[in-house]
């Protein structure tokens, strides 16, 4: 008949048709390629992973705008504008302040003096909640890019989003963060209230929000103005300034685990926002020349990470960092040999031994099964970035991922970035367009002295039971 009777038939088929998505999840750190994604010329078989960005993107809007001044403590300057969050394993200990029982709790949090007490999350720490609207706001603002970019149109709900939570979060003159984190994983108490070098990995996203960033203005998106750039950069550089000389900004950068790795992520992300390339160049090269030799043993293994509470985290996290310094510098420049993939360790090994390694981990060993899921994007980035001739990254993905997981890899957003992943694999293309039954999924993070953790677990079908856990399973 009429051929519109067939295009709305079509158009009312069309969701009925569309691919399920894999439930949201909050990895650790990553840096897609923005002129990767701006290119917009992506192939029929990232269809799945396409609808999970777009479906991530809505989810984590429909959470925003974020802004320090919507905690409901205010930190101890006194300003509303200053970022907060408390250590994690710190306790009251009021003995010594009379115990009395009137004791307001503000009262307690800077009279009483506070213990640590080793991977126990004081429950408290979600009163306010910083860093975890600063995790949100980073996928927001990552996924709303790619959903930008994937209208192929100069302005849409998704960069308008975008916008309005950089404005929000960084820019507002009532909302606007003062860029310091004076006041992060702070310790409470007469001899505390002020911040921790570990509060320094609260900030990482900042490779999401650069790579978002870079995306809109590579495709002239005309929501992200000039202006806005301009005021963004500003604020950047002084945020730069404050990481590269306040002693919480020098000791993390000093060190040799996760925290180094992840504030070169964070430096270098911030240093490409404010157009400063060689010196982002210089700081990755680096690291890849300073501490990540001693990063990879001649086994794979991290032994900056093997020894913590809860090494297959650690390792995974660690690896994040690396993946994403290896991808900073590949976008910084292109050409610089060697790339951070071909980056060598003392023992002559790379990421991808790292990963060779950890494959070969079972997390329900070391009673990690709950951050399964942190493999997965780091193999994937693994498979795009060395091949995968002998189809085991891939095999492993296809397998490991839909079993312990639930989840179809070629529907998670990171296989729109690491192509091609196993060749371009076409059976992913049919594996995309599964129906996957899980609910959502989430990695937390936080940290503590000489380390950092991430928790992560199935919410959903467990979302009650891990609801309850999130609070409580946050690491040193
Ligand atoms: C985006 O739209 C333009 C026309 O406005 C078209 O020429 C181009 O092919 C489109 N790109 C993609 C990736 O769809
Ligand atoms: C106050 O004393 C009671 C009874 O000894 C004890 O259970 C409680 O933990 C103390 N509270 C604090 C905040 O130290
Ligand atoms: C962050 O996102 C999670 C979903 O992953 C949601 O449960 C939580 O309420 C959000 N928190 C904030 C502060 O946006
Ligand atoms: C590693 O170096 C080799 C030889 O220089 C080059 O062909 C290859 O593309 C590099 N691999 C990566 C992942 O950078
Ligand atoms: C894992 O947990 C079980 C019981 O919760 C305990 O018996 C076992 O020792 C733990 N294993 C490790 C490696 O921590
Ligand atoms: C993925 O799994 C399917 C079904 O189990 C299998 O047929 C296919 O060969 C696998 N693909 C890879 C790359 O392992
Ligand atoms: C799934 O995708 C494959 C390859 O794109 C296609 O051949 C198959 O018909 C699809 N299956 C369903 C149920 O949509």
């Amino acid at each position: 008949m009429r051929p519109t009777t067939i295009i709305s038939l079509g158009t009312a088929l069309l969701p009925l048709l569309a691919q399920a998505t894999n439930p949201f999840t909050q990895y650790a750190v990553d840096f897609p390629d923005p002129n990767l994604v701006a290119a917009g010329r992506f192939s029929s078989n990232v269809a799945g992973a396409e609808d999970s960005i777009v479906a991530w993107a809505d989810e984590m809007a429909s959470y925003g705008p974020w802004s320090v001044t919507f905690k409901p403590v205010v930190a101890p300057s006194g300003d509303k504008r200053d970022y907060m969050s408390w250590a994690p394993y710190q306790w009251p200990d009021c003995s010594k302040v009379g115990n009395k029982t009137e004791l307001s709790t503000p009262d307690m949090w800077k009279e009483c003096a506070y213990v640590f007490k080793d991977g126990q999350v004081n429950p408290d720490r979600t009163t306010i909640n910083d860093f975890q609207s600063f995790f949100n706001l980073s996928d927001a603002v990552l996924y709303n890019s790619i959903a930008a970019v994937l209208q192929n149109s100069s302005s849409s709900s998704y960069s308008k989003n975008v916008a309005k939570f950089v404005d929000t979060w960084f820019l507002n003159a009532d909302t606007g963060m003062n860029p310091n984190l004076n006041y992060a994983q702070m310790n409470r108490g007469p001899n505390g209230q002020t911040g921790e070098y570990t509060g320094v990995l609260d900030l990482r996203g900042f490779a999401k929000i650069a790579s978002g960033i870079l995306m809109l203005r590579k495709t002239k998106n005309s929501d992200w103005t000039s202006d806005m750039d301009a005021q963004f950069v500003a604020w950047c550089n002084k945020y730069i300034d404050w990481l590269q000389t306040s002693p919480s900004g020098k000791t993390a950068a000093g060190l040799d685990n996760n925290h180094g790795t992840i504030f070169v992520n964070q430096l270098a992300a911030l240093k490409l926002l404010v157009n400063d390339v060689s010196g982002a160049v210089t700081l990755i090269q680096g690291y890849f020349n300073g501490i990540f030799k001693a990063q990879i043993d001649a086994k794979g293994d991290q032994p900056k990470e093997q020894g913590r509470t809860r090494p297959y985290h650690y390792r995974n996290f660690n690896a994040a960092g690396m993946i994403t310094n290896a991808r900073l510098l590949a976008y910084a420049s292109p050409t610089t040999s060697p790339s951070g993939w071909n980056a060598t360790s003392s023992a002559g090994t790379t990421i991808k031994s790292a990963m060779d390694f950890l494959m070969k981990t079972d997390p329900a060993a070391t009673n990690e099964s709950n951050v399964a899921i942190e493999i997965y994007p780091n193999v994937a980035a693994v498979a795009s970035a060395y091949g995968d001739a002998a189809g085991a990254y891939g095999s492993f993905l296809n397998q490991s991922a839909s079993k312990v997981v639930g989840f179809n890899y070629a529907d998670d957003p990171t296989f729109l970035w690491d192509q091609p992943l196993a060749g371009g694999d076409v059976d992913a293309a049919k594996e995309g367009n599964h129906t996957t039954a899980a609910g959502p999924e989430q990695t937390g993070q936080t940290g503590d002295k000489g380390t950092n953790a991430a928790v992560g677990g199935r919410i959903g079908a467990f979302g009650c039971f891990f609801g309850v856990v999130l609070g409580l399973y946050f690491l040193s």
